[in-house]
């Protein structure tokens, strides 16, 4: 098992309805390598966590790259994990508002520090938490 973090810019003229097309299509695709996570979306930025096995997660990462939906991505977190955060989610969808973004902006900030696994496991928590009762 392996989880990626990374934060990228959105595209400038990004709208919902293509927000929710990657979130389809992710949602279809992702089952099938074994892929769990969230896409985080506000503020001009995307957020995802992937999570699987690592080849997978890897792979799924270099593809995403390649997406002219987005640009400029950078990893925030890496690393092996033994179990799954977002196991419930093929790809868990969030419309940052203010406060949520504040998460995001908080791991940001830590970048050049590298973000520890305390404060990622904790930032990942409250997301999880966000996603159940969203239901
Ligand atoms: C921010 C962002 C996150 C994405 N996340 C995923 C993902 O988790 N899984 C996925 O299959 N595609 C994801 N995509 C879409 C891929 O870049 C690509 O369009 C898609 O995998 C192509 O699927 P297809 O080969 O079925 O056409 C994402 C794209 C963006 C811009």
């Amino acid at each position: 098992m392996f989880r990626l973090l990374y934060i990228s810019r959105a595209a400038p003229t990004i709208s919902d309805e293509q927000v929710q097309d990657i979130l389809q299509c992710s949602r279809r695709n992702n089952p099938n390598t074994g892929i769990t996570g969230i896409l985080v979306h506000g503020g001009g930025l995307f957020m995802q966590v992937l999570e699987g096995p690592e080849q997978e997660v890897l792979r799924k990462y270099v593809k995403i790259l390649d997406d002219p939906r987005h640009s400029a991505a950078e990893i925030l977190y890496i690393s092996p994990a033994n179990n799954r955060i977002f196991q419930k989610w093929s790809m868990g969808g969030i419309e940052s508002d203010s406060l949520q973004f504040q998460y995001i902006s908080k791991l940001h900030a830590r970048r050049l520090e590298v973000v520890d696994a305390n404060t990622f496991t904790e930032t990942m928590r409250e997301f999880a938490q966000r996603l159940r009762e969203a239901k």
